[in-house]
């Protein structure tokens, strides 16, 4: 009943997700085909009417996403099935989501348990640039690969690896040791989303966000972890307004790394 789909179901996964008023976000879908495994369940016709995606970081972490069903298939037990499938691919590791109203108590059934809140704050920035930073290139990225696994306490090269392609903008900080943070924008359906920030502080993460933020034309969408309160005001004082909420949850244990310098995923999909 559950079937492992590829990257030629990129338009049905995007249908599906249309239809649950969730925007059709390709180059997101494209990248969570490359790092993820995406599980899928067909109607009789071949439709693809509910997916869910693992990303498994080493054999500890694993993030799931993109939890659908289709309006006409809801409550038949198929969202439950695809999540157990996902949870038992894990092996064992912690997973983490962010989950929607719609979707927590179906996670809690399964164990999940609310480990935090992303708080989504969208609109056109207008600060300035703060000059904190400076472009990563791609001989930075061993160094970003480093201090990524030490604040994640996992390994998410396949993430970082993709940044320069995925991105449109990397920006790193520069300590007296080497490179304490970093950065990136994406250029998502219809918005420019910033993500993930990792930083020393929340003044350099302000700086991060600040100059990645600087260079994007339109929207920008900012996703801000409740464990730094004090940035919410000074993005919205920036024009980026409060839009919208999710739980953050996890499974099989805590967290891992220093989430203390965690400040902003690179998309709640991603964890
Ligand atoms: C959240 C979502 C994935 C759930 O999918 P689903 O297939 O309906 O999930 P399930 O059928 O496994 O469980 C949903 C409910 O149906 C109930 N159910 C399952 N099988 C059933 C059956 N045969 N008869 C009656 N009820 C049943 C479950 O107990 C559960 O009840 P509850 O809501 O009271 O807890 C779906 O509603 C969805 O796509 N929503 C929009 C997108 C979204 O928000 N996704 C979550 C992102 S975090």
């Amino acid at each position: 009943m559950i079937d492992r789909l590829t990257v030629d179901d990129l338009d049905a996964c995007l249908a599906l997700a249309q239809e649950r008023d969730w925007p059709p976000e390709r180059h997101k879908w494209a990248l969570l085909f490359e790092v993820g495994t995406v599980y899928g369940v067909r109607d009789g016709a071949g439709r693809v009417i509910g997916t869910t995606i693992l990303t498994r970081y080493g054999a500890s972490l694993a993030a799931i996403s993109m939890v659908l069903v289709a309006r006409d298939h809801e409550r038949r037990g198929i969202g439950g099935a695809l999540m157990s499938h996902a949870i038992g691919e894990a092996g064992g590791a912690t997973i983490v989501l962010n989950a929607t109203e719609y979707g927590r108590p179906l996670y809690e059934r399964l164990g999940f348990v609310t480990v935090g809140r992303t708080f989504t704050h969208i609109g056109h920035f207008t600060g300035v640039a703060e000059h904190a930073s400076r472009p990563a290139g791609p001989g930075d990225l061993a160094a970003i690969h480093r201090l990524d696994t030490e604040v994640n306490g996992a390994d998410r090269g396949i993430l970082v690896d993709r940044l320069p392609g995925f991105a449109a903008e990397v920006r790193a900080v520069e300590g007296q040791g080497g490179i304490t943070g970093y950065g990136a924008v994406w250029q998502n359906h219809d918005n420019g989303v910033i993500g993930p920030v990792v930083a020393e502080t929340p003044r350099d993460a302000r700086g991060l966000i600040a100059d990645l933020a600087a260079g994007v034309e339109g929207p920008v969408r900012l996703d801000l972890d409740d464990r730094h309160p004090e940035l919410f005001r000074w993005a919205v004082e920036r024009g980026l307004d409060l839009a919208t909420s999710t739980v953050v949850m996890a499974h099989g244990g805590p967290l891992p790394g220093d989430r203390r310098r965690w400040f902003v995923p690179m998309m709640q999909a991603l964890g």
